[in-house]
């Protein structure tokens, strides 16, 4: 049972959600982070802004990231969703979240969801990226604590631990 179970259901969307088949019900105007943090209560991505611009939401939408405050439920039909819970077994992740915490690249945390799911995408185009690569990657993803050059790094060393491990592009 979750907050909105009293809400009037306007149609079924079918979406693959970390791996799972998920079919749920959503109104026409809900976005795919509230069916992800309301309906099936993954919570990773957060609910910043909720019009576009921090990037708090990233989710990976068919490979790609998206910030799910933006894409509506109903436009992400048959799509394949990944979010930090459904990526924990994954080597860029599992590199990323390392290095993030051996650097230092969070205070609050609330924007490192999706920070690292925009670093695991630039890390599987650009195995190794230079800090403008990351800089680039990463200027839809805003944080008010770090200022950035932990995060930057903590990338970088995570393409070069990968690397090193040999996991492949
Ligand atoms: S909550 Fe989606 S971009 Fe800020
Ligand atoms: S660590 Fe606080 S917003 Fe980024």
């Amino acid at each position: 049972m979750n907050a909105f179970s009293t809400t009037p259901i306007a149609d079924r969307v079918c979406l693959q959600v970390n791996g799972e088949p998920a079919e749920i019900g959503a109104r026409l105007h809900d976005t795919l982070l509230t069916v992800l943090r309301d309906q099936l209560l993954l919570t990773a991505a957060k609910r910043g802004c909720n019009q576009g611009v921090c990037g708090a939401c990233t989710v990976s939408v068919d490979g790609v990231p998206m910030r799910a405050c933006l894409s509506l439920a109903h436009n992400c039909e048959s799509s394949d969703i990944l979010t930090l819970e459904g990526l924990q077994e994954d080597a860029r992740m599992q590199a990323l979240q390392h290095a993030f915490a051996e650097a230092g690249a969070f205070q609050c945390g609330f924007c490192t969801a999706g920070m690292l799911v925009s670093a695991r995408a630039l890390l599987e185009r650009v195995p190794e990226p230079v800090e403008a690569d990351v800089r680039a990657a990463l200027s839809g993803n805003l944080c008010r604590c770090t200022g950035y050059v932990k995060i930057a790094a903590a990338v970088q060393a995570a393409g070069r631990a990968l690397a090193a491990k040999g996991v492949d592009a």
